[in-house]
Order: structure tokens, then C-alpha cells, then sequence
């Protein structure tokens, strides 16, 4: 949540900063600015809404200086407008700052500064913090290195901030604790940003702060000091990112590119980990060091956030189906405040697209501290989850820019499916030709994927019946249940039609009173050892008038019957359909989404990662 950039060096930096807060836009765009430090003097530009207003706002104006800060915002603290968009400047005007994360203690802070006779501009916290290290400065007569140490020992909260100051024109000010930052490093030059993105095209070399780390940056040098004033060594690695990675490739939007990337990204998911001509799983240092963590195992704790908790709800199915070890699945934000039991040897699993998300980071830190062994599947490279975890997979699914996720969806499922088949394998749980039979269809899917993709006209077509919908009911057994749940997910996030998922025996204590002529009711009906109670259950909707939009395996000729559209899905092993099942579920949402004319890369109100509880 909220995207940050920086630059310090030769450039003029405007033009780096506007490019990287495009890339950061999915993070937030409530509002965005710049401040440009240029021979002493800081001069500032924000505005509400996106990124493209701002462009519109500075036309004209003198953007020059090659020091700058920019920012993206997902409101926390103040409503949306141009006053509480970052950068914010300090009381006396010397100082800027931008901030993504929360300052927990910011009221006792903000009460000390009033009392001392500060005024505020913002409803921030951000612009506290900031008039906090002022303060600590003129009080004590500080170095503003000290006085920043000084006021970042006595913050609450998460963030990551970068600071500029008229005092120290030659310097460009970052720390973090919870909130991400990458620092790409040029030739007299770097670049800063909440993610890799905008740093692509300028240098492939990179460093990633830890916590509670202080980055000090002139054009031909850099130190990193911990709270303490220590000095630390970072860690430079290279940044393998493309930068055609990231652009839109010739689709409409971002959620359509990546959608269609499905068959690929999952190949790359796959590769490496099971033969992609046999479907043998491969014994790679990647997947022993998963199987001797999990094989002993004596009971596996899901910890994840919106989609990727949907995951982790079929990733329960899945490994307790096949590699019979027992497992929980928990909202990371309820996780992390009640007071879990943990025994020695269980394994907190995390999945993460960010690798970032507040909650299940802290969620993680919790059970670290108990005892659990922690192991995390997670997307972007070198996040902050996988750096806190004993073991970790990436899904390998490549940047995902479209608020919704789709394509790392598909990788959490994949990545998921390959462990609880390798732990099925290593412990013998099930037959081995059991596990033949589904490598053997795992290295299908991309094929079928492809094939489901296919549909997108039909699906096109058949959403224009519904787009003045006001609720839609998605409901699946077993399997299909968890597919139900991001169905319906990602059908108010795209579209904003209100939208339940529901187990579809479950809908008979509750939702089956909403059912009416008016309300589409989405049927996960592909062939699984649920088959025929779902079909009763659809006759239970159809009976009360509910219209029915099925999914069903090709040739199967009662679901259609009965439904008044259906989507056919190839046939699959019934462990494996929900792969197929949810792009049908990705293409409805985004044709309700466009077919109603809305943003389907940026909805209103969401943020890609969250980095606030
Ligand atoms: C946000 C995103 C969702 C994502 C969730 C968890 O709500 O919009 O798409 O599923 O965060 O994020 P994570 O990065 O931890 O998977």
C-alpha cells in the first residue's frame, strides 16, 4: 500500500520519479506527488486521484532538480485530497518526506508538538513523524542523521520513509521497519522504490534494506546504519526482472495480459520442480529442502490474506488428501492477535503474492517467535517474507500488475499442489501411480488452460445478460468450494456487484433466501465425487427461480439442461479441475468489470499489497 520512489544523482529526476510512480500506481491512487530539491530549495507538486492528475498538474511548471522523492498514496490516515497527498513538507518548510505504512503513536506525538506550538496542514501521521524529527533536531541540536535515529526509536508502527532536508541538499534520507524498499544502485546515481519495477531500465543492481535500517545516499556513496548508529553491510544482489515484464504487451488492460500469461506462467511454475515430458517429480535442493521440513511435520498452519487465503484453503484439501498431514487455514490478521497453540515442529506456511502483506508478516514474526518452523510461497523475489522464512517457493509467475490477481493465483495453487504431491510421494501416503497420474495431468494444464482461454468470447457474450445484476450467489463443493470463494472475490473487487461464496450444501442455512428470478447463482458443477449432490442442490435454486450459470465438464448434458448458461471445462482429474475452473471465474469478473465500464487494473478502494493491518 502507498508506492515510493526516489533519486539521487546527475539526472533530472522528475521524469524517473513519474515513470516509477506509474509502475507503482497498483499500490494505491488515492493521490500522488513530488517534491524536487534543486539549490537549496524544495519545491512540491500533489494532487488528488491518479497519477495521470498529477502529470496534468505539473504541465508548465519548472521540474528541475536531480534529487527528488515521489509518491503514490492508498489512504490510511485522512481522506483522500490534495492536502493529506505526500509529500509532506515540514513545519518550518525545510524538510519533505514521504511514507508508506503507520505511525501507530502519532496522536502522543502529534499532542508534544502541539504543545510546543507546531501546526499541521494534513490529517497524516506522515507529516507528525516528519515535524517529530524537527523537533528533536532544534531541541536538541541534532544532525538530522541523529535526530532521525532519535525519532525512529520512539515510533510505533510500520513504515518506510524517504527524507529530504534544505540543510543537507546533497543527501537523500530512507528507512525502513515493515514497509518494502529496494535501492537500485547506478554510477553516481540510485534509485529507490517500494518495489523493482521502477528501477528497470536503470540498473540490475540492487540491495534490499532490512528492518529498523537507515540508508544514507549522496551521488558517489551510500552508508546503512542501524537504529543504534552501527554500520551495516548490505547485501548487493542482481535484479533478473525484464522490463517487458512489466508493460501491457499489446492487451487492453493488465488483467487481461495476465490472465492470457496463464498457460505460460504456469509452465514456469512447473519447470524445474516435474518433468514437463513425464509429469515425474523432480528431486531438486528446491523440493527436498520442502519435504524434509514437511515430511515430519505434525500439523501444517496456513497463514495468508484474500486470494492467497483462498489458496491455502485449498492447499488444506489438498495436502491433507494427499500427504495426510493435518492443517489449519487462518486469516493472518486474526492469527496474529489471538493466542494460537503452536507445538514444537508445526510449520506456519505463508502465501503471499507481495511477499510483503502487514498482516501475515507479522502473523509469521508471531509464530517464529513460538517455535514454528516457517516456510512461505511467495511471488516477487527477494521480499520480506521470504527473507524471514526457514524455506520458501516462489510460484514464478512473473509481475503481476492488475490489482486482482489472476496469474499469481494460479502459481499458489501449482506451487501448493507440487507439495503436498512431493510429501505424498516422500511418506508414501498415496500409490505411487496415484502420484503418476496426476504429474502426468499437472504438465496437461497449461494445454487446458489455453483451452479455457479459448471460451473468452462466449463468456463475453453470455455476461452482457447480467451486467444490471445485483448480487450473484457462487457456490461449489469440495474442490471447487475454495474456487467458489475467489470467484465470488473477485467478482466485487472487478466488478463492485455484491457477491457470496458459499459451500452449495451450505446455502440451504442462509443465502437460499436471497434466492429469487432476479439473482444469478454460478454453479461449479465439473465432474468430481460431488457430482450428483450438487446437481440436487442446483434443482434446489432452479426450483425457487434462481437463474443458473454452470460450470460443467464437456459432454456432460444434465448440468446444461438445467442451467440457463453453461461453461464447458476440458476433463481433468477432479484434484485438478479447480485450476481450470477459476479462469472461467477470472474471465466473468473481468467481462462484468469492462462490460460496466469500469477501471478493472485499478478498482477503487484496493491496493495490490498491503502493507497496513
Ligand atoms: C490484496 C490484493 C489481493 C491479495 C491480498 C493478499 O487484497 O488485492 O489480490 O490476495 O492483498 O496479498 P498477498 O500479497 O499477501 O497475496
Amino acid at each position: 500500500m502507498c508506492g515510493i520512489v526516489g533519486y539521487i544523482g546527475f539526472k533530472e529526476a522528475f521524469p524517473i520519479l513519474l515513470k516509477g510512480l506509474k509502475r507503482l500506481e497498483y499500490r494505491g491512487y488515492d493521490s500522488s506527488g513530488v517534491v524536487l530539491l534543486e539549490e537549496e530549495t524544495l519545491q512540491l507538486f500533489k494532487k488528488k486521484g491518479k497519477v495521470k492528475e498529477l502529470e496534468q498538474f505539473v504541465e508548465g511548471e519548472q521540474l528541475a532538480g536531480n534529487i527528488g522523492i515521489g509518491h503514490t498514496r492508498w489512504a490510511t490516515h485522512g481522506v483522500p485530497n490534495d492536502l493529506n497527498a505526500h509529500p509532506h513538507l515540514s513545519f518550518d518548510g525545510n524538510m519533505a518526506m514521504i511514507h508508506n505504512g503507520i505511525i501507530e503513536n502519532y496522536a502522543n506525538l502529534k499532542q508534544i508538538l502541539v504543545d510546543n506550538g507546531f501546526e499541521f496542514k494534513s490529517e497524516t501521521d506522515t507529516e507528525v513523524l516528519l515535524n517529530y524529527i524537527q523537533f528533536l533536531k532544534n531541541k536538541d541540536l541534532l544532525s538530522l542523521e541523529m535526530a532521525l535515529q532519535q525519532a525512529l526509536q520512539q515510533v510505533k508502527g510500520t513504515y518506510c520513509i524517504l527524507l529530504l532536508s534544505v540543510d543537507e541538499p546533497n543527501v537523500l534520507f530512507a528507512a525502513r521497519k515493515g514497509s518494502p524498499l529496494v535501492i537500485g544502485i547506478g554510477k553516481n546515481e540510485f534509485f529507490l522504490a517500494s518495489d523493482a519495477t521502477p528501477l528497470l531500465g536503470y540498473t540490475n543492481e540492487v540491495f534490499y534494506p532490512n528492518n529498523e535500517e537507515i540508508i544514507i545516499l549522496r551521488r558517489h556513496d551510500y552508508q546503512v546504519i542501524n537504529f543504534n548508529g552501527e554500520q551495516v553491510t548490505p547485501v548487493i544482489q542482481e535484479l533478473l526482472m525484464e522490463e517487458k515484464a512489466i508493460e501491457k504487451g499489446g492487451f487492453d488492460h493488465y488483467m487481461l495480459k495476465e490472465m492470457y500469461e496463464q498457460p505460460e506462467s504456469f509452465t514456469n511454475c512447473l519447470r524445474g520442480r516435474i518433468q514437463l515430458d513425464t509429469g515425474t517429480l523432480i528431486k531438486t535442493e528446491d523440493i527436498r529442502s520442502w519435504v524434509s521440513l514437511f515430511q515430519k511435520a505434525p500439523r501444517i498452519i496456513i497463514v495468508s490474506c484474500g486470494s492467497s487465503w483462498h489458496a491455502g484453503l485449498l492447499g488444506e484439501y489438498w495436502i491433507e488428501e494427499l500427504a495426510r498431514i493435518p492443517v489449519e487455514v487462518e486469516y493472518a490478521s486474526e492469527f496474529r492477535y489471538r493466542n494460537p497453540i503452536i507445538y514444537p515442529g508445526d510449520i506456519v506456511l505463508a502465501i503471499s503474492q507481495s511477499g510483503e502483506t502487514a498482516d501475515t508478516l507479522v502473523a509469521l514474526e508471531k509464530a517464529k517467535d513460538q517455535g514454528a518452523l516457517i516456510f512461505s510461497i511467495v511471488n516477487v523475489v527477494g521480499s520480506s517474507i521470504p527473507r524471514m522464512s526457514d524455506a520458501y517457493a516462489y510460484t514464478h509467475s512473473g509481475p503481476e500488475i492488475g490489482v486482482a490477481s489472476t496469474k499469481t493465483f494460479l502459481g499458489q495453487l501449482g506451487v501448493l499442489m507440487l507439495l503436498a504431491m512431493s510429501i505424498a510421494e516422500e511418506k508414501n501416503s498415496i500409490s505411487s501411480e496415484r502420484i503418476m497420474t496426476l504429474g502426468k495431468e499437472m504438465i496437461r494444464l497449461p494445454h487446458l488452460i489455453e483451452e479455457v482461454l479459448k471460451q473468452h468470447d462466449h463468456i463475453k457474450s453470455v455476461v452482457k445478460s447480467y451486467t444490471s445484476a445485483t448480487d450473484v450467489l457462487f457456490l461449489g463443493r469440495g474442490y471447487n468450494f475454495p474456487i467458489a470463494l475467489e470467484g465470488a472475490l473477485k467478482l466485487k473487487e472487478i466488478s463492485y456487484i455484491h457477491a457470496e461464496g458459499y459451500p452449495a450444501a451450505e446455502m440451504k442455512h442462509g443465502p437460499i433466501a436471497l434466492v429469487d428470478e432476479h439473482l444469478p447463482v454460478v454453479f461449479l458443477a465439473t465432474k468430481d465425487n460431488c457430482y450428483e449432490k450438487i446437481i440436487s442442490n442446483i434443482q434446489e435454486i432452479k426450483a425457487r427461480g434462481g437463474k443458473i450459470i454452470a460450470l460443467a465438464t464437456e459432454g456432460d448434458q444434465i448440468v446444461p439442461a438445467l442451467a440457463k448458461d453453461t461453461f464447458f471445462l476440458p476433463e481433468t482429474d477432479e484434484l485438478l479441475a479447480p485450476f481450470l475452473n477459476v479462469i472461467v471465474l477470472q474471465l466473468f469478473s473481468y467481462e462484468m468489470g469492462i462490460q460496466k465500464g469500469l477501471d478493472v487494473d485499478q478498482p477503487r478502494n484496493l491496493a495490490k499489497s498491503v502493507t497496513v493491518e
